[in-house]
């Protein structure tokens, strides 16, 4: 069989780090590897010309330099469709630096030194994410945002559900043209409140995927998920107990990749176990929230998680979202301590606001249906409206190029 051949551009000064990646991916008949012994800032716009040329440009690059960040920008606005930007930092890059990164246009930001496994494994599952043969037809690929907690009770489900709910559009808190169609996952196997939050009756999809170890299909899922009007469909968690490791790293895999491929943004409701199973939503997330409040303990186990999540996805955006927190006129010296804990300009507060909780919780609805201009609703119209700017859905990306 004829395997199509990739293209790969290597950019970097550093005559080691070309050879090492020369080594790790020589050999491969499906792969053509050029090097070009320069930084991106020296190769000045010439970088874009190559852009056009290659599958993959990998550059080695320095997060705390401004030009080099402006040089990324340029290459992901001008790259061709489908060309994957990888960049290779230490692997004791900050949370913020890879975050800079990413947020300037880079795929996916690896560690250097890596191995010639992980290299090749990184661009197959990067490659396949690039010729999203199955994807061409439906034009989406959604963006899946993941929701994890610093403890229990913080409001993680509360987020996933009404920031899903917010994200549709259907509620006003986004610009007009926005509409989306969003899936919410309730991941939270043994303790998932999602069902119960939107009233739904109670079945057990996910249960039987977990007991027959199948792996769903397109219309399996679409028949295990509730649609409602608007643009929300959920998958809730079995309301039947399951063992927390009850379902496998591959199954997962699939019903995030089904999802977005049929959705613009997947969002997905986190255990609070970190099985092995999770880590397939890392790798593909687009973005990870972590709720949390100001207590020590929170922040201490809120920095621990994020720790934990970079070495899964080393280059995965992540945004702290303080609930039950008022967002302060002045900060306090605890609000600049949890700042420096957490890396994080702490830019998301959600008040405290019982009335509108516990009117969504009693009617069995989000927030936007119960109770539209509470403060609760609207910081987290806030967030959905930040979110879209961030990351905006594929149809949006589309149609500006
Ligand atoms: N900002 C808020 N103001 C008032 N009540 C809130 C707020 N956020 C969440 N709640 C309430 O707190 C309770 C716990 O919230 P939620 O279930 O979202 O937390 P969780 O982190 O998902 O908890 P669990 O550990 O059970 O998964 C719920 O009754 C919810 O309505
Ligand atoms: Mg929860």
């Amino acid at each position: 069989m004829k395997v199509p051949l990739k293209s790969i551009l290597v950019i970097t000064p550093d005559a080691a780090v070309s050879q090492a990646i020369g080594t790790a991916l020589g050999g491969d008949p499906a792969l053509k590897v050029d090097t070009k012994s320069s930084s991106l800032t020296q190769l000045n716009g010439q970088a874009v010309k190559f852009a056009q040329e290659h599958d993959f440009i990998i550059f080695d690059t320095d997060p705390g330099n401004e030009a080099d960040l402006r040089a990324i920008e340029d290459l992901a606005k001008n790259r061709r469709e489908g060309t994957i930007l990888l960049a290779l930092a230490s692997s004791d890059i900050s949370l913020a630096e890879a975050r800079k990164l990413t947020r300037a246009g880079v795929d996916e930001v690896l560690p250097y030194p890596i191995t010639g496994a992980e290299l090749t494994e990184q661009l197959e599952r990067l490659g396949a994410r690039a010729v999203p043969d199955t994807r061409r037809g439906s034009g989406r690929i959604g963006r899946v945002i993941a929701v994890a907690q610093a403890r229990g009770g913080s409001g993680a489900t509360t987020v996933a559900l009404n920031l899903a709910d917010a994200l549709t559009g259907k509620g006003g808190l986004l610009h007009k043209a926005d509409k989306h169609t969003v899936a919410l996952v309730d991941f939270d196997l043994q303790f998932g409140t999602i069902g119960t939050a939107l009233d739904l009756e109670e079945q057990d999809s996910m249960l039987k995927l977990a007991q027959d170890g199948t792996v769903p299909d397109l219309r399996f899922l679409e028949q295990s998920m509730t649609k409602f009007t608007g643009g929300l469909s959920v998958l809730p968690a079995p309301s039947k107990f399951a063992p927390v490791d009850a379902l496998r790293n591959d199954q997962v895999a699939t019903i995030i990749d089904l999802l977005r491929q049929t959705n613009d943004y997947v969002v997905v409701d986190l255990p609070r176990a970190l099985v092995s199973w999770v880590e397939p939503v890392i790798e593909e997330a687009d973005e990870l929230l972590i709720v949390t409040d100001l207590a020590v303990p929170s922040v201490r186990h809120a920095r621990r998680l994020m720790d934990f999540f970079k070495t899964v996805n080393i280059g995965l955006p992540m945004t702290v979202v303080l609930n039950r927190e008022h967002r302060p006129l002045i900060r306090s010296s605890v609000h600049k301590e949890a700042a420096a804990a957490l890396d994080s300009k702490l830019e998301f507060w959600l008040p405290l606001d019982d009335k509108a909780a516990r009117a969504a919780v009693d009617q069995g609805k989000p927030l936007t249906a119960v109770a539209g201009r509470s403060p609760l609703t609207k910081a987290i119209g806030h967030l959905a409206k930040a979110i879209t700017k961030a990351l905006p859905a594929a149809a949006r990306v589309e149609a500006s190029r």
